[in-house]
Parts: structure tokens; sequence; C-alpha cells
């Protein structure tokens, strides 16, 4: 959702911010708009629709030249995708420019207030109030903007990341976050705000991360927190681990095209050093001692999206290796339910960004229960780690595609991992039992490069499907959220209707949607271990295509059974039937990116999604 950028230094701050929110377009958005300060004023430039759209009034009316300066892309949420809408929004007597991402509840009230005032508002968005409220705010506290941000902050509900600037202080930035993202990029003679690091990860690594309800002020050569009560805080330093490069598409048409095909060194560095030499875990990250762990009666997992089905698929690993039982909740849902949590639960929320609002309230829910909260998360000092016990990080390197590709798959590798942690500690499993899955694990990387092979043909078969006017696709066990993946995938990318489901409840309703050629794709287990399994849905790929529906067919090397019922058949190598999803899900991927191709989408930012969801 809404990137936001504050630079203030030695450069010319217009090229610095612009650059940043190209960073961050993949967030999602539908305006821009840049402010600079400069000769006591504040110049300002927004528009509706892309970057590209900023840039063009930018090269026909350019901003003056300034060293200090704010920039947003907007993803609407109050009032309509209009220029006037855009951000920044400056106070009625242009002293201050605001931006902000979130939602400000309680903004009719401060509206009416300010009408009342006489004063008159240039938008229908809930930010502007803030503008001119700081403006009001100023005259009070001797013109100290970041008192001004402290004073007015307290007066808002919701959620809020808000950067201004004051039109005589060309030399200051002040962010405020609550529940919104804002992370601070720490130069040498310049300093940054972005919503994420992308934005100045091309100036600087060091970056510090900002909590809860706190403000910011930066100049060049200074950094000062605050609560918003005014009480000094200490923000965390951190080193961000990747560099500019791993944030660009290196030579893909796409980033989700880059993104799927990085996933084997995903999964290879989110294993690494986590086994010891003898096949062991080690999970010192769980921050729970072995008794703790003990203690634990059930594990709930949280998350949203792609997040949550890699939920689903931990609910089979962590019940078959533990025996705990394991729910798993959309975060949307999860607190209006009353949900039965207490402190000897494991909530496990999973989250690629690390500040999906859904499951950031679920998340804080949970703990009010008493509930400990071990996160899963891609993006390292980002607030559901921080707000959890403790957290795994997935290694896959910044995921900068709308569409989550290598991010699930860390995902996936980091709940088998927490699996048989607990397994290995609680001793449901011996301990060569455990070594062997962690071996087959090792294995998964060069397995996905196998899969990766299948990638033309499987564009190809978008390419033949790409008028189809819906898409189904089942599966069974571990299948089954596979198929949920590959639904949303292509719903996301293509636009198109896809569903995915259980393959033993199309019997139940959803085969009256069969006709004929109608695509659906089978994601078939195993033929080894539970054959059972295996035997069901040959006879579920037998329904369908007698039913004339054209049966694409995602099996096993060597599993001949399902051969003759396949229109398409595409070959995944042997793994075990949990592990699977590692694989299934890699061709799924590459078909929704084709398909989307074809239509002529872009892939990456798919219409109305935003990368980071940080409203509820
Ligand atoms: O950042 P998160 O993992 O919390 O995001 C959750 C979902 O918004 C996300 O997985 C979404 O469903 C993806 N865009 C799907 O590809």
């Amino acid at each position: 959702m809404c990137g936001i950028v504050g630079y203030v230094g030695e450069k010319q701050a217009l090229q610095v911010v612009v650059d940043g929110l190209r960073r961050m377009e993949y967030r999602g958005y539908d305006s821009a708009g840049v402010a600079v300060v400069a000769d006591g004023r504040l110049d300002v430039r927004k528009k509706a629709g892309k970057l590209a759209n900023l840039e063009s009034l930018l090269g026909s009316d350019p901003l003056a030249q300034s060293t200090t300066g704010i920039g947003h892309t907007r993803w609407a949420t109050h009032g309509g995708p209009t220029d006037a809408n855009a951000h920044p929004h400056v106070s009625a007597d242009g002293s201050v420019a605001v931006i902000h991402n979130g939602i400000i509840e309680n903004f009719a009230e401060l509206r009416a207030e300010l009408a009342a005032a006489g004063v008159v508002l240039a938008s229908d968005t809930d930010t502007e109030v803030v503008a001119h409220l700081l403006a009001a705010t100023l005259p009070e506290v001797g013109d100290d903007l970041a008192e001004a941000m402290r004073i007015v902050c307290r007066r808002l509900s919701g959620a809020f990341t808000l950067v201004a600037v004051r039109a005589d202080r060309p030399d200051v930035v002040v962010g405020a976050r609550r529940n919104s993202p804002l992370v601070v990029g720490r130069g040498d003679g310049e300093n940054f705000l972005a919503s994420d690091v992308s934005a100045f990860i091309a100036h600087t690594r060091h970056a510090l991360e900002l909590g809860q309800d706190q403000v910011v002020t930066l100049t060049r050569d200074s950094i000062v927190v605050t609560d918003f009560d005014g009480t000094p805080a200490t923000p965390n330093a951190y080193e961000v681990t990747w560099d500019a490069s791993a944030a660009e598409k290196g030579g893909y048409d796409t980033f989700m095209a880059k993104e799927i095909a990085e996933q084997p060194k995903a999964v290879a560095d989110t294993l690494l050093g986590r086994i010891d030499v003898d096949g062991r875990l080690a999970l010192d990250e769980m921050r729970m001692t072995d008794g703790e762990l003990r203690e634990v009666d059930k594990v709930v997992v949280i998350a949203c999206g792609t997040a949550y089905h890699a939920g689903l698929v931990a609910k089979y690993a962590l019940e078959h290796w533990t025996r705990l039982p394991c729910e798993v909740e959309l975060a949307s849902e999860f607190r209006y339910r009353d949900p039965v949590i207490d402190r000897r639960t494991l909530v496990v929320a999973i989250s690629q960004s690390g500040e999906t609002m859904d499951t950031l309230m679920a998340l804080r829910y949970a703990r009010e229960q008493d509930a400990r909260v071990l996160a899963i998360c891609n993006t390292q000092g980002s607030t559901i780690p921080r707000e959890s016990d403790a957290v795994l990080y997935t290694h896959a390197g910044p995921e900068v595609a709308v569409a989550s590709t290598k991010a699930f798959l860390t995902q996936l590798v980091a709940c088998y991992l927490v699996a048989l942690y607990v397994a290995q500690v609680r001793g449901n499993k011996f301990g060569d039992e455990i070594a062997m899955v962690v071996r087959e694990l090792a294995d998964m990387p060069r397995k996905i490069d196998l899969v990766l092979d299948t990638t033309e043909e499987v564009e190809a078969l978008a390419a033949m499907l790409q008028d189809a006017r819906s898409v189904l696709f089942i599966g069974r066990h571990v299948g089954y959220p596979v198929a949920l993946e590959g639904a949303l995938k292509l719903k996301e990318l293509a636009y198109m209707h896809a569903e995915g489901f259980a393959a033993g409840e199309l019997k139940h309703g959803p085969i009256a949607l069969l006709e004929d050629r109608l695509p659906v794709i089978v994601v078939v287990p195993s033929p080894r271990g539970r054959s059972v399994l295996h035997e069901k849905i040959v006879s579920n790929v037998q329904e369908v295509r007698a039913r004339g529906a054209r049966t694409i067919v995602i099996a096993e090397e060597g599993d001949d059974a399902v051969v003759p019922y396949a229109d398409h058949l595409v070959r995944v190598p042997e793994c075990p039937t949990l592990l699977q999803p590692l694989l299934a899900a890699v061709p799924l991927q590459v078909f929704a990116c084709a398909m989307a191709t074809a239509k002529g989408h872009d892939v990456d930012q798919p219409r109305n999604l935003a990368k980071s969801v940080t409203v509820e």
C-alpha cells in the first residue's frame, strides 16, 4: 500500500525521493506526489496514475532545487485516486506538507472541527486534516514541528505513518508511526525515512526500526526519536543484509519471473545454519525452552492470502510430526470469533512483509490472551516480528512482485522446520527420522531447479489456455492448499475466475461447474507412501475427464497411473508427500505468470492490489 519517502541531506531531494518511490512501486498505488522545501515555501507536484504521470508533470513544470523533500505513492482509501486526493497535502496557510499511510479513523470528527473553524478542505482524504491540525498547532509550540506532530498524533486514532516538512525549515523532516510501517535510513551527512528499506538501499544499508507510537526528527546529521509524549526513545539499529541489485530485475522481464527463478536459492538460504552436523535442528530463534515447548497443547496459525496457504500446509506437517492439534485461521477472522487460546497455545503468525494489518491485529489479540507468538517473516525490522515473542526469518531476499512466490516456498520451509523442531524437542520422532526429513529438505533446492526446467512447457500451456473463462484447481491432503494457492495466483494476475477445491469435495457441489474443455489442474500426490490418497485422486481425475473437462495433471516422475486421464502432464521429481508443495506450487506460479503475460497484464503490479496490506 502507500509508499513513503523522506530525505534530508546534500543531494537533490527530488531525485532521491522519486528513485525511492520507484523502488517501492511494487507496494501498489494509484497516484503519486512529491514536495520539496525551497526558499521558505513548499513546492508540491502530484498526479493521479503511475509515477510516469508525475514525472511528465515534473518535466513540464519543474520543482525548485532542494535538498529536503518528501514523496508518496497512494493506494486510495478515503476518496478516489484523483490529483486532488494525491499526497502531499498542504495546510491552508501553505506552511506544512504531509504524506500519510494508513487510515485515520476519527477523521470525520476532525474534519467537522476544522470546517467549523472555517478551514476549507481541498480533498476527500483523511490525511488532509493532519496538515491543517499541524499548521494550527505550530504557533502554540514555538513552531517546533516534532512537538506539533506529537500533539496531533495524540489526537488521532487508527493506523498511520505520517511524514511532514515545514516551509520555513529547509533542513528538517519529521515522521511518526502507529501501526503502519516506517523505517529510518542512516546515511553520512544525509538521512532517510521510508515505508521500507528498498527506498534507500541504494544510499545506505544502516537502518533503524521505529517502535510503536514514536516520532522521529531528521536533519542531515541527527536522528532524534521520542514517543508521542516526548520521552526520548532509542531505536534498534540493524544492517540490511541485501543490496540494491537484489531488488532489481537482473535481466528478467518481470520481478515475478526473477523471483520464481530464485526459489532454489531462497529455499537453500532459509535452511542454512538451522541444521547441525548431526542433522539435528537448531532453532535458537524460537526463544522457547524445551520445557515451554513441551507444555504447548495446541498450535494456531494466523496469516492471510498466500501465507495462509503456507499455514494450511503447516497443519498437515505439524499434526503428523508432532501430534499436536493445529488450527489455521485467516488473520482477518481470528480475533472476531472469540478463539479458544491461552498460555499453552503456540500461535504462529506468517507474513512475508511483516506489516499485514490483519495479521498484526490477530497477533496482538493472541498475546493479550497470553498465547506465545512465533512470527515467520521475511522482512527484518518489520512490525510483526518486533511484536512477537520470537521470530524465524525466511531468507527469501526482497520480494518485489505483488504475487508471492519465493516467500511462499520459504514460508513452507520455515513451517517444516518449526514442526520438526517441535517433534524433536517433544520426542515425537526419533532423531534418525528427523534427520531423514531434513536430508530430503536439503535436497529440495535441486529438485525445485528441475521443476523450473518445465517452465517453457507450462508457458506454452498457458498461452494455449489464455481464453479459458475459468480454471479449477483440485488437490488432496497438502495438494489442497497448493490448489488454493494456484487459484489465488491466477485470480490476482490473470483477473479470471479460478477456484481451488479439495478434490474429494468436487462431488458435493463444484462438479456442477464442469463443462466441455474447462481446464482443471490436478495436483497429484506421490503414489508411494500414502497410496490410498493417490488412488482416490486418480478416481477424481477420471470423474473430471468423464464430464468433458480438460485435465492438466501435475504428477511425480514415474507415476503412470494418471497418464491415461491427463490431457496435459507436468512432471515433478519424487519427494515425500508432505514436502511436495515445494515442487507442485512452482508450475502453478509459472502458469499464472504466463497467463497474465499472454493477456497483456502488468505481472508485477496487478490491478487493485498492494504488496503490503497495511489496512484492515
Ligand atoms: O506480507 P504478507 O505475507 O502478510 O501478505 C499476505 C497476503 O497479502 C499475500 O500473501 C497476498 O495474498 C499475495 N499477494 C498473494 O500472492
